[in-house]
């Protein structure tokens, strides 16, 4: 658990931080990135990590909004886990005591969580799902649906624990006894309710006593790969390597990578995959050095409703992250840029898929429609 050595209240945009030093023998899989405390949710602000453990206390939807939209809190799951609570904390405070009433704001709600960020889908199912609750009840008083989406929230968070744990264990097969693996973005704990989705692959392998090392990719622009994933095996005792994003090709060509597995943003019916930008160049070069790529996806991740990867919606970002390095410019003053924080990995580059119900290979389109019905 964590130990508190230091408490320094800070006040950051309205939001109350707190900062914690852990203690060293934490491992990463008891890592919770978000949590429910009685009346607000705390998430972990993964903008200071590496450097500082800090904590965030979120009262509101705004500031909700605002910690997915900054990537505060990240990954798809974790981004779904966040809006669910963040829905609660916006309809409690609804005093109107009509249905008709509480579903104009209620909608007004999911439609502005939904807008902060466009590529995971695991952020609109959740709201959905929650939409979908509070549609089902609407003949209860209002007060008993406001309770049911906190239990919702709850759940959902409950179950992405498990989801990615039965990822991490049916995954970890597919890992040979001794290992090289190269992994992209950040996949973990951090990411996810717990133990994460590629990462829990790599975390339960070593658990079965597995000799495995990982390239981490550091995943440029916001270094979501030497900031956290680096931080996670680091954590748990994993070894291995940073690596620039461009040293991809040359590890592969070198005979130094056995498998690649990444996470996803958004899984298209045809198994056309979204995941961080740099995802889709592994998977090519995978492919020609016969390299298998792993997706681990869990279902929450899975968007029946677009039929390929063309109708995935891409996320651009602001310019300043690509012409600036910790402040300091490292562009031109007036210069144009283009920051795609996803790309697509066509189903035909993908060796498989990691779900809670199992391993699922191609034909894709067939079997992941097999695996929704
Ligand atoms: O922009 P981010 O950091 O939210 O991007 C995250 C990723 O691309 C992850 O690979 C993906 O969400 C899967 S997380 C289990």
């Amino acid at each position: 658990m964590h130990t508190p050595r230091q408490h320094i209240p800070e006040t950051v945009t309205a939001l109350t931080l707190i900062e914690f030093n852990l203690v060293m023998s934490e491992t990463t899989t008891a890592i919770q990135s978000i949590e429910w405390r009685e009346d607000h949710v705390r998430i972990i602000d993964q903008t200071f990590l590496p450097g500082r453990t800090v904590y965030c206390d979120i009262r509101d939807v705004g500031q909700m909004w605002d910690a997915i939209k900054k990537l505060k809190v990240r990954g798809a799951p974790a981004i779904g886990i966040a809006a669910a609570y963040a829905f609660y904390l916006g309809i409690k405070d609804i005093q109107d005591v009509s249905y008709a009433g509480f579903k104009i704001e209620v909608d007004r709600i999911s439609n502005y969580l939904s807008s902060s960020r466009p590529t995971a889908i695991n952020l609109k199912w959740a709201l959905d799902r929650i939409a979908s609750t509070i549609h089902a009840l609407r003949e209860k008083p209002i007060d008993e649906i406001k309770e049911s989406v906190l239990r919702l929230a709850k759940t959902i968070h409950e179950e992405d624990k498990r989801i990615c744990k039965k990822i991490g264990l049916e995954g970890q097969k597919l890992i040979p006894k001794e290992a090289n693996i190269l992994t992209h973005c950040n996949t973990g704990s951090l990411a996810t309710g717990q133990y994460g989705t590629a990462l829990s692959m790599i975390f339960h392998a070593h658990e079965a006593g597995k000799k495995i090392h990982v390239w981490v990719d550091e995943t440029r622009p916001l270094m979501q790969g030497s900031r956290l994933t680096a931080w996670e095996l680091d954590k748990a005792g994993i070894p291995m390597k940073l690596v620039i994003d461009s040293a991809a090709g040359h590890l592969m060509k070198s005979g130094k990578v056995d498998l690649i597995v990444v996470g996803t943003d958004r899984v298209a019916a045809n198994g056309d995959t979204a995941n961080k930008i740099g995802t889709y160049t592994l998977s090519v070069l995978a492919g020609a050095h016969g390299i298998p790529f792993y997706v681990a996806a869990p279902l929450s991740s899975i968007d029946m409703a677009v039929a390929t990867g063309d109708d995935i919606p891409i996320e651009e970002r602001d310019s300043s992250e690509i012409t600036t390095i910790g402040g300091t410019k490292i562009a031109p003053k007036r210069i144009d840029t283009f920051n795609p924080a996803f790309d697509v990995t066509p189903a035909e580059n993908i060796t498989a898929f990691i779900t809670e119900k199992g391993v699922i290979k191609p034909p894709f389109t067939e079997n992941l429609k097999k695996l929704f019905s």
